[in-house]
């Protein structure tokens, strides 16, 4: 797609302007990395604080030394094995590096993404594009082009259509920027595949979520009930600062315990939205019952947009039913339901 289209999304950029792209991972919300203005104007459509930093892509290995400064070895063993692609690198910054980016920390954040159109616009700006997930601050990230609109519509001068993104979920993030190298955002490229190219990594503290039993998780939903009621809002899930959260509320429920989970939610006449690998189950409409692939690299490319499905539903719970976590190929997976999941 080095045609028409892109041209325009790469000079919108270099007018300061917002340009949503497909990556691997999820649409991107991209600005230029070197425009303070357009950096600001990114935070304000997100409605996410200035202070969180933002992840550079840039479009080749030679442009990381605009960004960053004592790069250790493990950063150049880590690009060959898996640049372009969904690994995100956290170096020491370069001097030169806006605040606006790194959220004024001596880190900065970069990744070669590796999508044809991501690729393409990068070569036509030619500079590094800051470009969070295309979604509002706290909800869940895009892999559709229409997602993006739905949620940006006039807010942005463009959107790249690349049609569903392939790998689904974020970036794993790892940090390399002095001491032990350590896994700040688990993702599909898991601490085994990094630990097999650069030895020794820290795997982020076990994100797996430990679903509530049947009666707990229902009394819980039960609770909110009360409390929004009551008028107190502070429980709405997705208000909550770094959940990638639909607006219904979200139970991981483990596998064991599905069926007497679902029994329990309809005994208490809640309308229950459900993911799971078991297929549809009798007493549900198919609407109300996605059935997702037991392999995790299928699974992370429709959860989002199952999720997404759902929440259209207007359900009173999403049950979600836990993936294996003994294998670390799920470790993102589990990482972001438990995000997703209701808290109290
Ligand atoms: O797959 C992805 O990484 C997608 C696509 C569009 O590339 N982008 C993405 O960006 O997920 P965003 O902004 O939604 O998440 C970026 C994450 C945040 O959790 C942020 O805290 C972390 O990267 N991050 C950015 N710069 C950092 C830094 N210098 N040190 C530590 N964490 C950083
Ligand atoms: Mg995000």
């Amino acid at each position: 797609m080095r045609d028409a289209l892109i041209e325009k999304a790469a000079s919108f950029l270099k007018e300061g302007l917002l340009v949503s792209f497909p990556t691997e991972t999820v649409y991107g919300l991209g600005a230029d990395a070197s425009n303070e203005t357009a950096i600001r104007r990114l935070y304000q459509a997100k409605g996410r604080p200035s202070t969180h930093p933002v992840i550079v892509h840039v479009h080749s290995l030679d442009a990381v030394r605009n960004w960053a400064v004592d790069i250790p070895p493990e950063f150049f063993k880590l690009a060959e094995s898996f640049w372009p692609g969904p690994l995100t690198m956290v170096l020491k910054r370069a001097n030169s590096v806006l605040n606006a980016v790194t959220g004024g920390q001596d880190t900065v954040a970069l990744r070669i993404p590796k999508h044809p159109i991501a690729l393409a616009l990068l070569e036509a700006f030619g500079g590094g594009l800051v470009a969070p997930s295309a979604n509002k601050f706290g909800r869940l990230s895009p892999t559709l082009a229409q997602h993006v609109i739905d949620e940006f519509k006039d807010e942005v001068a463009m959107v790249l259509d690349g049609g569903p993104c392939n790998v689904g979920i974020e970036s794993t993030i790892i940090n390399l920027s002095g001491g032990r190298p350590r896994i700040l955002r688990p993702g599909m490229i898991s601490v085994d595949m990094l630990s097999s190219v650069i030895g020794d990594v820290e795997a982020p503290a076990n994100s797996v979520t430990h679903a509530t039993n049947a009666k707990n998780a229902l009394a819980q939903v039960v609770a909110t009930d009360t409390a929004s009621d009551t008028g107190s809002d502070i429980r709405v899930p997705g208000a909550l600062a770094s959940h990638y959260a639909p607006e219904t509320p979200l139970h991981v429920v483990p596998s064991h315990d599905f069926y007497s989970f679902l029994e329990e939610c309809a005994k208490n006449n809640r309308r229950v939205l459900v993911v799971s690998f078991k297929p549809q189950h009798s007493g549900f409409e198919p609407s109300s019952w996605i059935t997702l692939a037991q392999e995790p690299e299928e699974f992370a490319r429709q959860i989002y947009g199952a999720l997404r499905l759902l929440d259209k539903r207007n359900g009173d719970l999403i049950v979600v039913e836990s993936p294996p976590d003994k294998d670390t190929g799920w470790s993102g997976i589990h990482d972001r339901l438990s995000r997703a999941a209701f808290r109290e």
